[in-house]
């Protein structure tokens, strides 16, 4: 699929090209790439906020963009916009959380179980609830937005950077509630996301988005271990990624292509002390 802003005027933007992507049910992808590559675009079209302008969007087995479509996919697929405490509006955080479970017809003591459940997955006390949002500092209210879709408990979950300006324990800590919902509900999560880390601890699957283009999906091991995609993205290679990068080029090989820090101390062990790795 492919989608153009503001088609046939002077402002024309081609915001996605040829994009063909597959998200297996059940899936939890990282969305990478640099600002303005098209990310936020893309995943507006899995709930039908935007239609492509050529190609097609099938979400659940169903045309994402149909009008008729459209009006139910809210209970299918939530969505965590990046900046999502600009969408606060309520009186109490309790009444914010409640919004979209009481929009689903839940009576009120599910209304308020999913309210306390969602509170907790991001980390706030259910002291918290009688809080009028506008009190909140920008984190707080961050993960009060978070909680409030997660409250749906919809099928799939798309998040758009929802660690952006958080302390990284908080971004730790809702990123692990998603990966619970995934292994524990089967839902499938796609984050967007500017940290390569995120993708290697939390996601089975990687996409990368540059200039509009999807110029590579895989598992995060394949993926990320390629210095050379990653930068030609405008990404960050992780850093064992790149030391092992850079030892190659130095003529240094090591004994396999470690990703996370926990692999490279393993590979270390392994190339230079020639011992199984796992042995200590
Ligand atoms: N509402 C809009 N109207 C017109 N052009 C837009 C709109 N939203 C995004 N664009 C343009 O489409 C392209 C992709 O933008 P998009 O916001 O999807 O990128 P992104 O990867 O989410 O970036 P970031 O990491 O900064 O959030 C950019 O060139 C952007 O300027
Ligand atoms: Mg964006």
């Amino acid at each position: 699929m492919t989608h153009v802003y503001f088609k046939g005027t002077p402002l024309e933007t081609v915001a996605l090209k040829d994009i063909d992507l597959e998200i297996p049910r059940g899936e939890f992808l990282a969305l990478l790439g640099a600002s303005g590559s098209g990310k936020s675009t893309l995943v507006q079209h899995f709930n039908g906020l935007l239609q492509p302008t050529s190609g097609q969007v099938s979400v659940f087995g169903v045309d994402a963009a149909s009008r008729r479509n459209r009006n139910s996919l809210w209970r299918k697929v939530g969505l965590v916009f990046q900046f999502p405490e600009r969408q606060i509006f309520s009186s109490t955080v309790y009444e914010d959380i409640a919004f979209g479970p009481r929009n689903l017809g839940l009576d009120e003591k599910e209304v308020r179980h999913r309210v306390v459940e969602a509170l907790t997955d991001v980390g706030l006390a259910e002291d918290m609830l009688q809080c009028d949002p506008i009190t909140l500092s920008g984190g707080l209210s961050r993960r009060v937005a978070i909680a409030g879709v997660l409250a749906m408990q919809t099928p799939a979950l798309i998040l758009d950077e929802p660690g952006a300006g958080l302390d990284p324990q908080a971004k730790k800590q809702i990123l692990q509630a998603l990966k619970r919902r995934q292994l524990k509900k089967g839902t499938t999560i796609v984050v967007i996301t500017h940290y390569l880390e995120d993708a290697v601890e939390f996601a089975g699957l990687v996409a990368v988005l540059s200039s509009g283009e999807l110029i590579a999906a895989g598992p995060p091991q394949q993926i990320l271990s390629q210095p050379e995609l990653l930068l030609g993205a405008g990404l960050e290679p992780p850093f064992p990624v790149e030391l092992t990068h850079k030892l190659s080029v130095n003529g240094v090989r090591l004994m396999g292509a470690p990703i996370t820090i926990d692999d490279l101390a393993r590979v270390l062990h392994r190339t230079y002390l020639k011992t199984k790795p796992g042995d200590g």
